[in-house]
């Protein structure tokens, strides 16, 4: 399948149309941004990381049951994925105290919760991404209550999936950011990307930060963790 037009340019991916109408193709860069864009940067070779990470997971995710925008990987950096429409909700699950919970409710990062957390976002770059919760996507028609419902066990159904698996590699699944599409029949597919990008990961013995925060919070060593990362599920995988 080839790239025809570009449809989108976000902040770490790019996204084409194909010559059929039911696929796009996603090409993952390696910029970096954070706090809602004022950071920038780059961390060499995340995007072929992040493609390859998603992708797996997300063949992981639906030999368990989980639908998928996932179609198949082009390149190193490059995917076909079914085209969808993306809900406009960013779907934030937490199994442990860190970033904006932390903060927001004045709490230390690192405490585990009995039981997962489930936040919404509104999708809205001009908002900055507020949250909200289903009363309000409901308002605002972001979504319908059954596809809301839907959205809710996927996003807690992928989340014990996840964990299991991340902890086979010693991680420990923190927190992580799901996005879900509609496909033509109205039916909702886990899309985007879940990467050190979209996930907390630490490791399970030292706690140290395999992901994004050390970009954020200018930790050094990069590179370094998305590599470990997936250094330990290309091992889990053999
Ligand atoms: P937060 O603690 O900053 O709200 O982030 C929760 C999780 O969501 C964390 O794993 C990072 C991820 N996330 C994104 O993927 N994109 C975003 O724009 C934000 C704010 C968080």
């Amino acid at each position: 399948m080839e790239k025809t037009v570009q449809l989108y340019e976000g902040k770490a991916k790019k996204v084409f149309a194909t010559d059929n109408d039911n696929y796009c193709i996603v090409s993952y860069k390696d910029d970096a941004t954070a706090f809602d864009g004022l950071k920038k940067g780059t961390i060499s070779g995340k995007g072929a990381i992040n493609n390859q990470m998603t992708n797996r997971l997300m063949q992981m995710l639906e030999a368990h049951g989980v639908p998928t925008h996932f179609v198949e990987e082009l390149s190193e950096r490059d995917t076909v994925v079914k085209k969808v429409s993306i809900v406009p909700l960013e779907v934030i699950i937490r199994n442990i105290s860190a970033g904006s919970f932390a903060k927001r409710y004045g709490v230390e990062e690192g405490i585990v919760f009995d039981a997962p957390t489930i936040e919404f976002s509104y999708k809205n770059d001009d908002l900055h991404d507020p949250l909200l919760n289903s009363y309000h996507a409901l308002a605002l028609k972001l979504a319908t209550a059954e596809e809301i419902d839907t959205i809710k066990a996927m996003a807690f159904k992928v989340n014990e999936l996840l964990k299991a698996f991340f902890k086979k590699m010693n991680i420990d699944l923190v927190d992580f950011k799901l996005e879900f599409g509609r496909l033509p029949d109205g039916s909702i597919v886990l899309a985007d990307e879940i990467s050190p990008d979209t996930c907390r990961l630490w490791d399970s013995t030292t706690h140290e930060k395999l992901d994004k925060d050390r970009f954020r919070r200018d930790l050094g060593g990069v590179e370094d963790a998305y590599a470990e990362v997936m250094r330990r599920l290309m091992d889990s995988s053999k």
